[in-house]
């Protein structure tokens, strides 16, 4: 036999070897939404920054962070985004009012991670004339501004706000500087509408760059960028060795889960890891192949 047939066997032999090896542990599903890297269901999977995050619940799959939990409607893996709905959030067709909504927050530590996307507009709605919004800012209408072309002008013309009407919500407070101040998350970095005083609040975003009527069509809910701070060479190159990503102790160190065995590197590393890699049938099948080869 001659050397490059058995170059050509030993390949193939390896690739079926990976083949075997490549049995994500880490993904799970939830309802209809696949959860994969970076997020995951089970602990000491995925990536760190999105550990205690998603829970699935009778098929529901929630996200959770300290300003609430909320449904998760998609995760979009190619644009690195997440839709949430919150169910205390005012859309076109009713206005929740009375604080209850969850507002958008993340904890301190997760930021780096998980940041509404630009285009995304939070409608803040009856705000007090006392609200840390209006606070430092000589004229009061200062804060509030559309975030890519939506803002409270087209939102005024939601059904929702002939049931209530602006000056109802204007009247709760008869201070109030404005009843919708819209805003960027850029622009508050925290919605929290306790602190900033306000009634209720709405969120929308538009996912393709149509040109839109008004308020009626764009989608209502968070819109959630996620990132792996530039952290993506990890996961990749584990998993070209057949490897799934995760991470062990308290997330701490990222890992490289190897069927039988963990890395702090690839599955092809050996010195790296903490337990001895025992070797596949077909590893060791291609192995005794090749020695036998070279007699
Ligand atoms: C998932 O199911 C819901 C209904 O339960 C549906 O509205 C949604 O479009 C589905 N999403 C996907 C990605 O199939
Ligand atoms: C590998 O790491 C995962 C995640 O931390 C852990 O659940 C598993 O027990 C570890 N396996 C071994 C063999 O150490
Ligand atoms: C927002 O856009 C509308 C037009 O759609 C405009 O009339 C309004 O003045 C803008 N508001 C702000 C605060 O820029
Ligand atoms: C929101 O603000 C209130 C009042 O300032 C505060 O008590 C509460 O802890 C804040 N919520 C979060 C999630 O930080």
């Amino acid at each position: 036999m001659n050397s490059l047939m058995a170059a050509i066997v030993f390949s193939s032999l390896i690739s079926l070897s990976s083949s075997y090896a490549r049995i994500n542990t880490c993904r799970s599903y939830c309802g209809n939404i696949t959860v994969d890297y970076p997020f995951s269901l089970r602990n000491g999977c995925g990536h760190p920054g999105f550990r205690d995050l998603l829970y699935c619940i009778n098929d529901v799959l929630m996200f959770h962070i300290i300003s609430g939990s909320y449904r998760v409607l998609e995760i979009d893996y190619a644009f690195q985004a997440l839709t949430l709905h919150d169910p205390h959030i005012s859309t076109c067709d009713s206005i929740v009012l009375g604080g209850r909504g969850n507002g958008f927050m993340v904890d301190p530590w997760r930021a780096p991670y998980l940041n509404p996307v630009a285009d995304n507009v939070f409608l803040l709605i009856g705000c007090s004339a006392q609200s840390p919004l209006y606070q430092g800012f000589p004229s009061r209408h200062l804060p509030c501004r559309n975030v890519s072309g939506m803002g409270c002008e087209q939102y005024y013309r939601c059904p929702a706000w002939g049931f209530i009407g602006p000056e109802y919500v204007g009247s709760v407070y008869g201070s109030g500087p404005m009843e919708c101040c819209s805003v960027s998350f850029e622009a508050i970095k925290a919605i929290n509408l306790t602190r900033l005083d306000c009634q209720g609040y709405s969120s929308a975003y538009t996912v393709a760059p149509l040109r839109m009527d008004g308020a009626r069509d764009w989608s209502y809910g968070i819109r959630v960028k996620y990132s792996l701070q530039g952290n993506e060479a990890f996961c990749k190159a584990c998993e070209a060795t057949g490897g799934t990503c995760g991470f062990g102790g308290d997330g701490d160190v990222e890992l490289c889960l190897c069927g039988s065995w963990n890395s702090t590197t690839t599955c092809d590393s050996v010195e790296s890891s903490s337990t001895i890699p025992t070797w596949s049938f077909m590893e060791i099948l291609a192995g005794k192949f090749i020695s036998f080869c070279k007699h």
